[in-house]
């Protein structure tokens, strides 16, 4: 996806850094604390993954979520050259953007942290680059974090520390964002969740809600991801999810990236239809058909995204 149509999210504005007055900080449960400055990480053997990142907010439909191929250094690579200790369990990312949160006026830093394991797992990278083009301010330059498979608020933008710890990080976008809570069924008391991996999820792209279409044949298009699991197949029902027909991949499916998918539908007659669509991960997990209402919070909005059109003379 261009950088020019990929979504921006942003909870604290965009800051202005001067590439060589930035540098990335290693520290905390580290036996050797230690800086990179831009050229540095530029020298090192980059690595690129082609990625699907979604905000946990995007709703059924939503236009936020985007796939693009991210260029730069494994994190793992600094964290085993700063030399992470033995009780270490996470590791801080925090990013240069401060001020007030949109909702609460508070006073925050973005920062966010990773369990250990996947801050050093193969695939996560502090990227410099995004789709062969170093990345723009709006997308995190000089270097952001790319962990595939999560939701996007794991992807820190103008990274500048990575501090590991050894206790659970509690701040802001930990503590009072991106979790999501149910009462539960016998006490009543909330159940707490934390967002963390995306699951699997499916779009209609064409047509579009509202769309009149004239009878005859329609091809009916979109994309479907499954965090880092691959799609298996996607099926699109025009009857309101009474029964399914499969879609054609036209991509070959891989994991942490989305496939395009296509379905040529013959309307049998004129009249208001809904189509709908589901997509299956390797491990046969679907997506839910409709939203819990019993869930406080708005985040991994998986259920089936709904498109309804008329079909006229
Ligand atoms: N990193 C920082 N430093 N500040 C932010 O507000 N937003 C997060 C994440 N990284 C954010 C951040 C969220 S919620 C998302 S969905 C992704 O960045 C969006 O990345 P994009 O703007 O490059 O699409």
């Amino acid at each position: 996806m261009p950088v020019e149509h990929f979504f921006v999210r942003s909870h604290l504005g965009t800051p202005s850094i001067e590439r060589d007055q930035w540098k990335l900080t290693v520290e905390g449960k580290v036996r050797r604390p230690r800086e990179w400055t831009w050229s540095q990480l530029k020298e090192m053997e980059q690595e690129s993954r082609t990625v699907t990142l979604e905000c946990a907010e995007n709703l059924p439909g939503g236009s936020l979520v985007g796939n693009a191929q991210w260029r730069g250094v494994p994190l793992a690579r600094l964290l085993e050259e700063a030399g992470v200790v033995e009780d270490a369990r996470e590791a801080v990312l925090e990013g240069a953007d401060r001020g007030l949160d949109e909702l609460e006026m508070v006073p925050v830093t973005y920062a966010r942290s990773l369990p250990l394991d996947e801050a050093m797992t193969a695939g996560t990278l502090v990227a410099l680059e995004m789709n062969g083009q170093p990345l723009t301010p709006e997308h995190g330059f000089p270097a952001r974090v790319i962990v595939p498979g999560w939701y996007g608020m794991a992807h820190v933008k103008w990274l500048t520390r990575v501090r590991v710890s050894a206790e659970p990080f509690r701040g802001f976008y930990m503590a009072k964002r991106y979790f999501t809570a149910r009462r539960h069924p016998n006490t009543g008391e909330p159940v707490i969740t934390p967002v963390t991996r995306m699951g699997v999820k499916s779009r209609i792209d064409s047509p579009v809600e509202g769309q009149t279409l004239s009878p005859g044949s329609h091809v009916v298009r979109g994309r479907a991801w499954a965090g880092c699991r691959t799609v298996e197949r996607v099926e699109v029902s025009s009857d309101g999810g009474r029964s399914w027909t499969p879609a054609r991949l036209q991509d070959t499916p891989a994991p942490c990236t989305w496939v395009r998918w296509s379905h040529t539908w013959e309307p049998p007659r004129t009249g208001a239809y809904a189509l709908q669509v589901r997509a299956f991960d390797d491990r046969g997990e679907t997506q839910p058909l409709q939203q819990d209402l019993g869930r406080i919070n708005r985040y991994d909005n998986r259920w089936l995204h709904t498109v309804r059109c008329a079909v006229k003379h």
